[in-house]
């Protein structure tokens, strides 16, 4: 066989091989939606709710191995730092460290995070929309 040969089997066996390492790409239920006005909520579920709610579309791509890993990390640690789709039991302290947390990621550019926007255009943020999220964080300060 040749050395050419060789290598494809062993890369091809490896794709297949890895494509059997579960990964966990479950949807939680919803335990408590952040309640934001229509249009923020709109900009929210476009660009962010993917990796920071537990209503994640996966797309077909996002299935295959080596890139599921990927994004499945993304979606875990996302939903770790915010979930839009879990706001219970926010007390004042939470609120605020989301707000400081939104603000940063904005004023920053930082998100949706770029290999995101490579395969979803649309998710990109405006910068009205970028305006509109700043504006709607200053509210979730405590009073
Ligand atoms: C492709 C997945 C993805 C998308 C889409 C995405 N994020 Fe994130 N986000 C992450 C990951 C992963 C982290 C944690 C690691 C990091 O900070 O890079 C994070 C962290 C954050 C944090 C916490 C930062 C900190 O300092 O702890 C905020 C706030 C945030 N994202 C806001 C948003 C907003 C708002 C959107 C939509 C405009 C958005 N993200 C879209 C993946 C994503």
């Amino acid at each position: 066989m040749s050395k050419t040969k060789l290598v494809s089997i062993v890369v091809v066996g490896l794709f297949i091989v890895i494509q059997l390492i579960p990964i966990n790409q479950s949807n939680p239920p919803v335990v408590q939606e952040v309640s934001a006005p229509s249009n923020i909520q709109e900009i929210l579920e476009t660009s962010c709710y993917d990796c920071h709610s537990n209503e994640s579309v996966w797309p077909w791509y996002s299935r295959i191995a080596p890139g599921s890993f990927l994004i499945t990390r993304d979606v875990v640690e996302g939903r770790k730092h915010l979930n839009f789709s879990d706001f219970s039991g926010m007390d004042a302290f939470d609120s605020s460290d989301v707000a400081d947390e939104m603000i940063e990621v904005l004023e920053a550019g930082e998100m949706p995070l770029l290999p995101y926007l490579l395969l979803h255009p649309s998710a990109s943020l405006s910068d009205s929309q970028t305006r509109a999220l700043l504006d709607w964080a200053q509210t979730l300060y405590p009073e």
